[in-house]
């Protein structure tokens, strides 16, 4: 089935430029699936859903911001994009520069991307740079280039990609027939928890579709916006959200109190934790978007987010498929049995 391009379906609601081109990978139009079992396990008396952004074309919500971000570098003429990244901006900015015919560079700090992302950037042919450091120093130096430059930076400093994924909370309003009670997400750079705040109010006003509140949820070793100072040294198993000084730090932190909602932290072991009973669910993400969840857990056990008879979204912002060594690395290996029938009966009686 061919799918309207995201930024067609919702032109009139988008402020984009007029001189913005089309580069669609049919990004957008994610599902929203209901988790019926883990909202009774929690025990909240809410509905729960995953709005599931890891089905986005390179498995992530950053495709939503993309399209926009690359079709207005593209129709202003850029000839090149550039972006720090903990991986999946990477990847997607990779694969819609190819898309669009651009040249694509990305620096991401060495060591500390997940599998899946490095390998996507590679193979959409982006040029990949290390940078001793992290992704923070990484962001200061693309800033610098785009600055010097005649390069497109793709950050979500760059105000289209908010435009863009602000789509998502549009999809949420238009499948639930209202905006949920709460919507719960991870906080990196803090770009996306904006957008979904500029989404919902304009639906709002437009609609009268109602607000949530918003539970950002951050890597307790990576929580700046929790402690109120940037964090030197970040450090979470969930790398895609592994930043000391988040760009929209303040926007963020306004939207969540704006909302009525709030920013926390979760830490990694609650985060592998979510991510293991997700997936006892059928829905694998990435360790960041486990983030969520685990915030969520953590409030309703402790009594302090009341969502009885109401909706709570989960945005699933990554695939699990994106860092695979985060379960293979973290699990006794796999049994190896000869191929002979008795080994196998065997080795299932064992259990
Ligand atoms: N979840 C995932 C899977 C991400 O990759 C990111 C950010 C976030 C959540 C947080 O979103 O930054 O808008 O608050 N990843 C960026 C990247 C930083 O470079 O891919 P945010």
């Amino acid at each position: 089935m061919t799918a309207k391009p995201l930024l067609e379906r919702y032109q009139a609601l988008l402020d984009m430029p007029a001189h913005t081109r089309s580069v669609s990978l049919q990004e957008g139009g994610t599902p929203l699936l209901p988790l019926p079992r883990l909202a009774e396990e929690l025990g909240g008396g809410f509905e729960l859903y995953a709005k599931v952004e890891g089905l986005n074309p390179t498995g992530s919500f950053k495709d939503r911001g993309m399209t926009a971000a690359v079709g207005e570098a593209l129709g202003r003429g850029a000839k090149a994009v550039i972006c720090a990244s903990t991986g999946n901006t990477a990847a997607s900015a990779a694969a819609y520069a190819a898309r669009a015919g651009l040249r694509c560079i990305v620096l991401i700090p060495e060591g500390k991307v997940a599998a899946g992302k490095l390998a996507g950037a590679l193979a959409y042919g982006a040029q990949v740079i290390q940078v001793s450091g992290s992704f923070d120093q990484a962001l200061d130096l693309v800033v610098q280039l785009s600055q010097r430059q005649p390069v497109a930076l793709v950050n979500s400093l760059n105000p289209h990609r908010l435009q863009g994924q602000k789509t998502a909370a549009f999809e949420i309003i238009e499948d639930l027939g209202r905006a949920p009670d709460w919507l719960c997400l991870p906080v990196g750079n803090a770009g996306n928890i904006s957008a979904y705040w500029m989404g919902f109010r304009q639906y709002d006003q437009l609609h009268g579709s109602g607000l949530p509140r918003l539970l950002g949820v951050q890597a307790a070793g990576a929580a700046p916006l929790v402690h109120g100072a940037p964090v030197a040294q970040p450090e979470t198993v969930a790398t895609a959200i592994r930043i000391g000084a988040p760009a929209r730090g303040e926007q963020a932190l306004k939207a969540a109190e704006e909302s009525g909602g709030r920013i926390i932290a979760a830490g990694d072991e609650e985060i592998l934790a979510a991510q293991r009973r997700l997936a006892g669910e059928g829905l694998w993400v990435e360790p960041a978007s486990a983030a969520g969840p685990a915030g969520l857990a953590a409030e309703v056990a402790a009594g302090r987010l009341d969502a009885q008879g109401g909706r709570v979204v989960l945005v699933c912002t990554g695939h699990g498929l994106k860092d695979p060594d985060i379960i293979t690395g973290t699990l006794p290996p796999t049994p190896v049995i000869p191929a002979e029938f008795a080994a196998l009966e065997a080795l299932l009686a064992e259990e």
